[in-house]
């Protein structure tokens, strides 16, 4: 099934896919591992920097290998592209979905870039995604957070074309210094006026009940990176600390466990 598809059955469902970022082959396992076990599907994302790492031709032979392998309904997905070349390049490379994020720009500025991105997509038959609104990136104060105004939103998503829209409502990407307070009323009046798929970006640390209102009230895609990447790596530093073993093929699984465990409890949070 087409990830458009898939995503209008969750929204209909009031449901949402999860929506993981990967890093390595050893993420990429604890988050299969987890969608087989619970037999559900999971949407794998890659960014820029994790394309420079991995080569994006191996990090999609990567993905597509573990697709099949694992027998997992998935789809590879660009996340916050900030380029047409990216994106190109990454459709070209077979990715199913793309994000493009032009959301530090002007609004007639963002629907622009987003239109053209549309229209690229449109020949691989690719599901877009764009920003409307801002959500601070990895690394910035919460202060940067521009919440995304109801009032645009039609405009946006009519003059763009996109299928799937990030909301700004109250969450940051990366580790919060404060408990994050989502602004749900925001979120209900985005859904009453758009059929778009509504998509929660940073939701690594936002409290299990917020999570689930957030999908209760549109939410049908939630991104999750940062637990992923530390948990991976909080737990391989304690590891390699606490052991002389130095076979990676030993110390990495009990860390690819805690991966697995991780996203089991998260694709039962927002897919259940
Ligand atoms: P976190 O890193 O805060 O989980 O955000 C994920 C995200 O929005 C990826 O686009
Ligand atoms: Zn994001």
């Amino acid at each position: 099934m087409k990830l458009i598809e898939k995503l209008k059955e969750f929204q209909e469902g009031q449901k949402a896919l999860l929506a993981t970022n990967f890093y390595n082959f050893e993420t990429l396992k604890g988050i299969m591992e987890a969608a087989k076990e619970i037999q559900l599907p999971v949407i794998l994302q890659l960014t820029k920097s994790s394309i420079q790492y991995m080569g994006l031709q191996n990090a999609v032979a990567l993905a597509r290998s573990a697709i099949e392998y694992y027998r997992v309904e998935s789809w590879i997905h660009l996340d916050h592209a900030d380029s047409y070349e990216l994106i190109e390049q990454c459709l070209k490379a077979g990715l199913d979905s793309v994000m493009i994020d032009a959301s530090e720009f002007p609004l007639e500025k963002n629907i622009e870039i987003t239109r053209r991105v549309v229209k690229l997509a449109a020949n691989y038959g690719a599901n877009v995604e764009a920003e409307l609104g801002y959500v601070a990136k990895l690394g910035q104060s919460t202060d940067k957070t521009g919440y995304t105004e109801p009032g645009d939103v039609d405009l946006f998503v009519n003059a763009t074309g996109v299928n799937a829209l990030a909301v700004a409502i109250g969450t940051a990407h990366g580790n919060y210094k404060e408990k994050p307070k989502l602004d749900f009323e925001r979120l209900r009046k985005i859904s009453q006026i758009t059929d778009a798929f509504l998509v929660l970006h940073g939701s690594s640390g936002v409290p299990d009940d917020q999570i689930i209102k957030a999908v209760e009230f549109g939410v049908c895609k939630v991104n999750i990176a940062t637990e992923i990447k530390n948990t991976f790596m909080y737990n391989i530093k304690k590891l390699v600390n606490q052991t002389d073993e130095i076979d990676l093929r030993k110390v990495f699984p009990p860390a690819i466990d805690l991966i697995k465990e991780l996203i089991i409890k998260k694709l039962r949070l927002v897919s259940m």
